[in-house]
């Protein structure tokens, strides 16, 4: 039988109390860039069911500030220094809470209803992260970061040269939690320059 990481992944999660196995890609990620530091403030886009979020709580702490937004609810109850919006990212209520707040941090794991055909798969989640991008450049403090999941495909370096217009740098990177086989890459906008 061969190696599975996501079942590895999948029972590491689950006995260490988080939603999801998605948690190892953000773990690995601020471990590679020093992202999240106590007192942050951070908008999660795309958090259910909430491993991310429980992540960002435990490293922001609760001189922090976390927004956390999904049109599907969170599989726990946050505390109150936690605020979940369940809504659409593509909402005008969105925009406003995020907007001119000067966020540290704006992470996107969001990803579209696979439809496995990838061409599609791919011209969706691109667009959720031109979303992501654009929340972030109205959002962010002059020298946060943005993180945004995309599933790969022909528009990666468009969005890459997009985005390297408003952070000094712009990294992609594949987490080893990632699945064997998945197409996911995660863009890193590092040090915002409005
Ligand atoms: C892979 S899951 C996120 C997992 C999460 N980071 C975690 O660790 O638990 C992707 C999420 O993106 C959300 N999503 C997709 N499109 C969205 C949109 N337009 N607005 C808000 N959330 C969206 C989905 O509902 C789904 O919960």
């Amino acid at each position: 039988m061969s190696y599975q990481p996501q079942d590895f992944y999948f029972r590491k999660a689950k006995s260490e109390g988080y939603a999801a196995r998605s948690v190892y890609k953000l773990k690995a990620i601020d471990e590679k860039y020093q992202l999240l530091r106590k007192g942050m403030q951070i908008v999660d886009l795309g958090a259910a069911p909430g491993s991310w979020t429980q992540y960002i709580m435990q490293r922001v702490g609760q001189s922090g500030k976390i927004l956390a937004i999904d049109i599907e609810p969170l599989a726990w109850r946050p505390p109150e220094w936690v605020r979940f919006e369940r809504s659409d990212v593509f909402s005008s209520e969105v925009e406003s809470l995020i907007e001119g707040k000067g966020w540290d941090g704006i992470v996107s794991d969001m990803a579209p209803r696979t439809t496995g055909v990838r061409i599609t798969d791919h011209t969706r989640s691109a667009e959720l992260v031109w979303r992501s991008l654009t929340l972030a450049r109205k959002g962010l403090r002059t020298g946060g970061f943005w993180i945004a999941k995309l599933l790969e495909g022909p528009t990666l370096s468009a969005l890459r040269q997009e985005a390297r217009t408003s952070f000094a740098r712009v990294e992609i990177y594949r987490p080893p939690a990632t699945r064997i086989g998945s197409t996911e890459c995660f863009l890193i906008g590092l040090s915002f320059q409005p």
